[in-house]
This record gives C-alpha cells, sequence and structure tokens, in this order.
C-alpha cells in the first residue's frame, strides 16, 4: 500500500468513488446512555462494540485507512472515574481484540501522547503495532490523548531538534513529523452525536477533507450509517480551490 501520500495544498490529491480513508469523531456515548437511564460507561461499552462493526463496514467498501478519535487531550477533564472506565475498556479492547484484527489483516496504529498512559497501556499499544505491522488491508488508527494542536506542536519540536540551525520550515518537512504521516489526508470527516465542531482533532490533516455530521449517536452509528455517509461524500464535487468548469474539462 505504499503510494504517494499526496498534500491537497501541494497539489491536487487522487481522488475515487469510495474515500480511502475516513475520520470519525464517536461522539453520543454519553447520551445513548443517558436516554437509558444507565451509566455513561454503558454508552462506552456499547460505543466498542460499534468500532468492531464500522471497521468491518469500511473493510467492505473498499476504504483502505480509519481514523477514529478515541480520547482527546481534553478529556482527562471529566470525572476521574469515567476517565479510568475509558483506560479500562481501552486496555480490555486492545486484549481482546488485537489477535482478531491481525487475522484480519488490519493494522493497528495509535497517535497521541502516550506517555500519560499506564505502562500496561503502552506495552499493550506498542505489542499491537508491532505485531500488525505487516498488515495491509486496512490501516486502523486510533487517536488516543490526542490534539490537533499537540501534534502540530510536537511535529515542530521534533523537527526543529533535527534541524537545529534552521530558521524557516516548509510544508513537506513539518508533515513527515505529524502523527499521521503514514497516511493520506483524510476524504471523509464523519462526526456523530449532532455537534458540529471539530474538538481538537485532525486540524492540519482536514484542510480539505469533506465534513459529515450526523444526529446519530455513535452507539446507533453501523455499517448502514456509515453507507449513508459514503453515498453524502459521492455527491460532493471536490474542487481543491479550482472552479467547477475546470473540473468538467478534466
Ligand atoms: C464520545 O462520547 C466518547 C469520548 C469522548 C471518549 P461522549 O462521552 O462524549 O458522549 P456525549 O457527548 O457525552 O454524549
Ligand atoms: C470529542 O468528543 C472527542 C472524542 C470523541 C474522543 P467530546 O465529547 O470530547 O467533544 P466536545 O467536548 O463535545 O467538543
Ligand atoms: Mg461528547
Amino acid at each position: 500500500m505504499i503510494r504517494k501520500l499526496f498534500s491537497s495544498t501541494a497539489g491536487i490529491p487522487e481522488t475515487a468513488t469510495v474515500p480511502r480513508h475516513v475520520a470519525v469523531i464517536m461522539d453520543g456515548n454519553g447520551r445513548w446512555a443517558k436516554k437509558r437511564l444507565l451509566p455513561r460507561v454503558a454508552g462506552h461499552q456499547q460505543g466498542v462494540e460499534r468500532v468492531r462493526d464500522v471497521i468491518q463496514a469500511c473493510i467492505e467498501q473498499g476504504v483502505e485507512y480509519l481514523t477514529l478519535f478515541a480520547f482527546s487531550s481534553e478529556n482527562w477533564r471529566r470525572p476521574k472515574e469515567e476517565v479510568s472506565k475509558l483506560m479500562e475498556l481501552f486496555v480490555m479492547a486492545l486484549e481482546r481484540e488485537v489477535d482478531k484484527m491481525h487475522k484480519n489483516g488490519i493494522r493497528l496504529r495509535v497517535v497521541g501522547d502516550l506517555a500519560q498512559f499506564s505502562p500496561q497501556l503502552q506495552e499493550l499499544i506498542r505489542a499491537g503495532e508491532v505485531k500488525t505491522a505487516g498488515n495491509e488491508r486496512l490501516v486502523l488508527t486510533i487517536a488516543a490523548n490526542y490534539g490537533g494542536r499537540w501534534d502540530i506542536l510536537n511535529a515542530m519540536n521534533r523537527w526543529l531538534a533535527a534541524n537545529p540551525d534552521a530558521t524557516t520550515v516548509d510544508e513537506a518537512a513539518l508533515a513527515e513529523h505529524l502523527s499521521m504521516a503514514h497516511a493520506p489526508e483524510p476524504d471523509l470527516f464523519i462526526r456523530t452525536g449532532g455537534e458540529q465542531r471539530i474538538s481538537n482533532f485532525l486540524i492540519w490533516q482536514l484542510a480539505y477533507t469533506e465534513l459529515y455530521f450526523t444526529d446519530t449517536l455513535w452507539p446507533d452509528f453501523g455499517a448502514e450509517s456509515l453507507a449513508q455517509a459514503i453515498v453524502w461524500y459521492q455527491k460532493r464535487e471536490r474542487r481543491f480551490g479550482r472552479t467547477s468548469e475546470q473540473l468538467v474539462e478534466h
């Protein structure tokens, strides 16, 4: 799957009928649980089940990269008990799912500031990434303790460390150090749960991504919902700054 990963601002990326890269803010777990008079964690548990379905649906649709926002750099602000439940769920999901992912040809990547996680979780992440490193059917990236601003600053700091005498940086050089350097820019962004905001997700990488917002809560989002989002995507005209007429000429 090694292909040129093209920047939407440095050039015009190739586009296809099926989005090559789908990035999702899985929002609405808490409200899903509240509606059922259940604790918020029940919504998160149900959310993990949907992750499985959506991974499978992406494979069936021919999506090559799926990126899921699991925990933001701002989610530490939640009550301690909820944060620790989310960490437990992350550990359990990795323990349960990595072998299955490997059998299904899925490559796992985790992006974010992982140093703040427990040593056990960090080790599970590392082992999962190593085990699945050779897989090419779908690249699944989990954004955990991830923030778009952190990503850009981290890339800048890494670049500065490698180029201590430089005074300016260009887009390509910086992009190499961003945490999503292994993937093309997302074609389709999906946010469930009804909010229409980015919440510090992939702020650099979403420059020309098509943005799809749905009121469906994440624990209710499945293969059919993904298919609807892809149909919506297929109706968009991706101009990358050009005019409609120029697209017809092509
Ligand atoms: C998204 O669902 C999951 C995480 C942020 C971890 P929420 O927990 O934000 O659900 P709502 O937005 O409160 O319904
Ligand atoms: C965004 O959802 C983060 C994840 C889904 C992991 P939030 O629920 O944290 O976003 P805000 O606070 O409503 O913007
Ligand atoms: Mg939320």
